[in-house]
């Protein structure tokens, strides 16, 4: 990986791959390449009305085509476990899936009563939900541009999670390392539509952007309904300010 990517290390490539591998601080490289972009606006201290304490983000919730397949694949993909399908009617059905790996450190296996009690104690859950007769077709933000855009992922260990995938036939996008247009299902997902096809140039400008920040070093991989989703490093440069 650090080979390809010191192949691709060229003129503005050669700053990407300096970004990469954390050598120069984001947002300083970021300042000068341009009259006013790309820039960070960073966020307040502010603290939130102390009355949102506990409020947390606990689900998220895909609608899919096939229960049997999405749930079969959060599984053996990202690890998520199954916690339950509830079967509201013959046609209507809600899966809820956690990560539960016994913990950060693996040590604390939990079975998935145990998992259950906790839910709406933990984050990150998966909620899949299914008709299976729906009057329109899911159209999945790789396809067409719409509200929801994708949602990340992080691994520990790129490379091996990306060899995992491929074993597993999983549909990439692009891996990390890999430089990718936006233009198709990059471009929907990231709400950006036809913009290639629209203003190659205002294409262009937008790619060489959003390199350095992180897009040269995800791996962009599809689920089974199409959805977008971001396989990050555990160790990838945050953006500073
Ligand atoms: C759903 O997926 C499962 C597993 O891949 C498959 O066996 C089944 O035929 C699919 N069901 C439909 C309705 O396509
Ligand atoms: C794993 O994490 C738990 C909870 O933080 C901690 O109590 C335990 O000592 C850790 N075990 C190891 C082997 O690191």
């Amino acid at each position: 990986m650090l080979l390809a990517k010191g192949l691709l290390a060229k003129g503005l490539l050669a700053q990407v791959f300096l970004l990469a591998r954390g050598l120069v601080p984001v947002a300083s490289a970021l300042a000068g390449r341009g009259p006013g972009f790309p820039r960070i606006d960073a966020g307040s201290d502010t603290p939130a009305d102390p009355a949102t304490t506990g409020y947390f983000l606990n689900h998220f919730s895909l609608n899919v085509e096939n229960l049997t397949l999405s749930t079969a694949w959060y599984n053996q993909v990202l690890g998520l476990r199954l916690i339950f399908i509830f079967r509201a009617t013959e046609k209507f059905s809600i899966a809820y899936m956690a990560h539960s790996h016994g913990g950060r450190n693996g040590t604390g296996y939990q079975t998935v009563r145990e998992i259950n009690r906790q839910k709406n104690n933990i984050e990150g859950l998966l909620e899949l939900v299914h008709y299976s007769d729906p009057s329109e077709p899911l159209v999945p933000s790789t396809v067409y541009a719409n509200t929801f855009g994708h949602f990340g992922v992080v691994v520990p260990d790129i490379p091996a999670a990306q060899a995992r995938f491929e074993k597993l036939g999983v549909n990439f996008i692009k891996k990390a390392g890999e430089a990718a247009k936006l233009e198709g299902p990059i471009a929907e997902s990231y709400g950006l539509g036809g913009v290639y096809e629209r203003d190659p140039k205002e294409a262009e400008e937008l790619y060489q952007a959003v390199l350095a920040p992180g897009l040269m070093d995800f791996a962009l991989v599809t689920d089974p309904d199409g959805n977008l989703i971001e396989v990050q490093s555990l160790y990838t440069p945050q953006l500073e300010f």
